[in-house]
């Protein structure tokens, strides 16, 4: 910090103490921003105006949001505990709208949530809207869902109970009906350098050459053509979601201040959707270029230093090699939190091989990384699941990448492989053979078909498979996410391809609504639900008040000598605990050999040692050590 800044600094605490606040992380973090955006952008004048704005934020920013941030910048760690479980969901498929939300967080506490990812819930056209994806106006809240007060209001309502909200911030693309783009259209040169426009189809057909396809058979090619003023413009996913173009360093300060209007309007965490779509260079793949790592590093100081207390969550669908520099480095950081999609995808592949030796491989890759990086950890979320597996791995074994997936895609369909899954295939690729597989994590586990058929047995199978994969999603390091319905066994919704709007895209299939109705039956040990409910409710329970849950705790595998069972280890300040996961319908022997102690069976009760132990099929163990030893 040179002289003047100390100097202004102590002045502006004796006039107004929370300003300083801002001048100090200005003062620590300046040097780095300036310096990012002069390399990127070299425009002095907008860099000021960006700062000047930041200020603005910073000064319209409520009071309890400034002390919330003065807290969490005290413990920097505060996300990284035992005590965050998530759930996602659409608002109008949970309650209407938001003040339906706000009216159902009775639910979400019974449901042990205190994280709540708000599906996007900006303005956007019906039938061209991507599920919200596609934002006409990033300072408007679709009508049928409420207003901008009604998200203050949740947001306050939820900070009283200590909840924290996400919402999605679709920062790669606008639609083609957001004010922007609708000038563009008209030929507004100063927006049409917002986008990537091209008079003819030279250079596309360059782009065309490297860039992979989002959605090849839903929407095909990464460009459109629009007729009103003859020219292409760059569209990575539906025609009508425009790509931005970040190059025009205009964009990037607008999105920022959209940024900072939400992050004063009360949300927690900023899901930074399609990231590293963010920046374009022709001959390349355009995808996690070195500039989308500069404008992540920009946007997390912005946020550390207008609201310390907001998390940003990269939503970057990846093979692990490419997640994990979306991490930063531990001293310049730049998501705090990823998805762990390479495990999630691996989970399914283990259920349809019962063959944890990939899932094995993946889980010792990401407990090796710093304890600094937070993963969240789902088993289903609103999208298709990608089968980008480790295939060099898998190809040792002899399984090549095409006919396996057809294989998992086979398997979850119930059509091979003894599976009971139900759900549906999605972007089914004719030229790559590739299609990716939707469904609810209910009816993936044969929930759905176990109950038409009214089979006892695989109806109680079914839900052990459930139960056992959540109970090894919530052992690992980490934030829980679980997508709204999931914790009483929704079934596959096909009331989608009824719909025009939806019937293209198979992703509706396990974005129905809520089934209030089958709440109500959480109570009844009798009913699917009551039994998922009530099994998941005790796993949460112990997870957050046990300290080997915690984010720090080392974690490790160990092998069960049976190819179906794995066994994962935790171990915090001398307490550890062992998870048994059996991924086949038989009963197994875990081979563990584990000569240090007495465990307490942690649902089952009882004592015993943790060697040669006995899991029924699709059964599962959380084992403690009793003894506390010096680690
Ligand atoms: C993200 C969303 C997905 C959407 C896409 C385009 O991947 O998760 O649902 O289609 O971005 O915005």
């Amino acid at each position: 910090m040179d002289k003047n800044a100390k100097m202004q600094t102590t002045t502006t605490k004796t006039t107004d103490g929370q300003r300083s606040d801002f001048l100090r992380r200005l003062a620590a973090k300046e040097d780095e921003l300036r310096w990012l955006y002069m390399e990127l952008y070299d425009n002095s004048s907008m860099y000021a105006e960006l700062t000047e704005r930041m200020g603005a934020f910073y000064r319209e920013r409520k009071a309890e949001l400034r002390a919330l941030d003065l807290e969490r910048e005290s413990r920097p760690d505060w996300y990284k505990q035992n005590d965050l479980l998530g759930m996602m969901f659409y608002i109008d498929n949970f309650a209407g709208n938001l003040r339906g939300v706000e009216e159902k967080l009775d639910y979400l506490e019974k449901c042990n949530v205190n994280y709540i990812h708000l599906m996007p819930f900006l303005d956007t056209v019906e039938g061209h809207s991507d599920g919200g994806y596609a934002v006409a106006d990033f300072r408007k809240v679709q009508e049928k869902l409420g207003t901008m007060e009604d998200l203050e209001h949740l947001a306050d309502a939820c900070h009283r109970r200590k909840i924290n909200l996400c919402m999605d911030f679709v920062m790669n693309h606008t639609s083609e009906d957001h004010e922007w783009a609708k000038k563009a259209r008209q030929g507004d040169g100063e927006y049409m350098s917002r986008y990537f426009f091209f008079k003819d189809f030279s250079i596309p057909e360059q782009y065309e050459r490297t860039v992979p396809q989002v959605f090849p058979t839903t929407a095909p090619g990464n460009f459109t053509w629009i007729p009103e003023i003859e020219q292409y413009v760059m569209t990575s996913f539906y025609p009508y979601q425009w790509d931005l173009d970040y190059r025009n360093p205009r964009v990037f300060n607008e999105m920022m201040y959209n940024f900072l209007f939400f992050a004063n309007q009360g949300m927690d965490v900023i899901r930074i959707d399609a990231v590293p779509y963010i920046w374009k260079e022709l001959g390349t793949s355009c995808r996690n270029l070195k500039q989308v790592h500069t404008i992540v590093r920009m946007m997390r100081l912005i946020g550390e230093i207008v609201c310390p207390g907001i998390l940003l969550l990269g939503e970057v669908v990846m093979e692990p090699a490419k997640v994990v520099p979306y991490f930063g480095t531990v001293e310049k950081p730049e998501c705090h939190m990823l998805y762990n999609v390479t495990t999630m995808a691996t989970t399914w592949h283990t259920v349809a091989t019962r063959d944890v030796s990939l899932l094995k491989k993946q889980l010792d890759i990401v407990s090796r990384l710093p304890k600094e990086y937070t993963f969240l950890n789902y088993l289903r979320c609103h999208d298709d699941i990608g089968w980008g597996l480790d295939y060099a791995t898998l190809r040792e074994s002899g399984q090549e990448e095409i006919p396996h997936k057809r294989y998992l895609n086979d398997y979850f369909r119930g059509y091979a492989g003894y599976s009971n899954s139900r759900g549906e295939l999605y972007n089914d690729d004719p030229v790559t053979a590739d299609a990716r597989f939707c469904g609810t994590t209910a009816s993936m586990c044969g929930i759905e078909k176990a109950l038409e058929e009214q089979d006892a047995a695989a109806l109680e199978k079914a839900i052990r498979l459930d139960v056992m994969l959540h109970a090894y999603m919530f052992i690992q390091s980490g934030i829980p996410v679980l997508y709204s319905g999931d914790e009483i066994g929704q079934l596959n919704d096909y009331t989608y391809r009824e719909d025009p709007n939806k019937a293209e895209d198979s992703r509706y299939i396990h974005r129905g609504a809520f089934d209030w109705a089958n709440a109500e039956k959480t109570g009844d040990p009798e009913t699917v639900e009551g039994q998922l409910f009530s099994r998941l409710n005790r796993l949460e329970q112990l997870r957050k008040t046990d300290d080997v849950f915690r984010a720090e705790a080392d974690m490790w595998t160990i092998d069960t000598w049976d190819p179906s069972v794995l066994c994962i280890a935790r171990s915090y300040q001398g307490e550890k605990l062992i998870g048994i996961f059996n991924f086949s319908e038989y009963d197994k022997t875990a081979w563990i050999n584990e000569t240090d102690g007495l465990y307490q069976d942690l649902l089952g009760g009882g004592l015993r040692e943790a060697r040669g132990v006995d899991v029924p099929g699709y059964g599962f163990f959380w084992l403690k050590r009793t003894e506390k030893t010096e680690s």
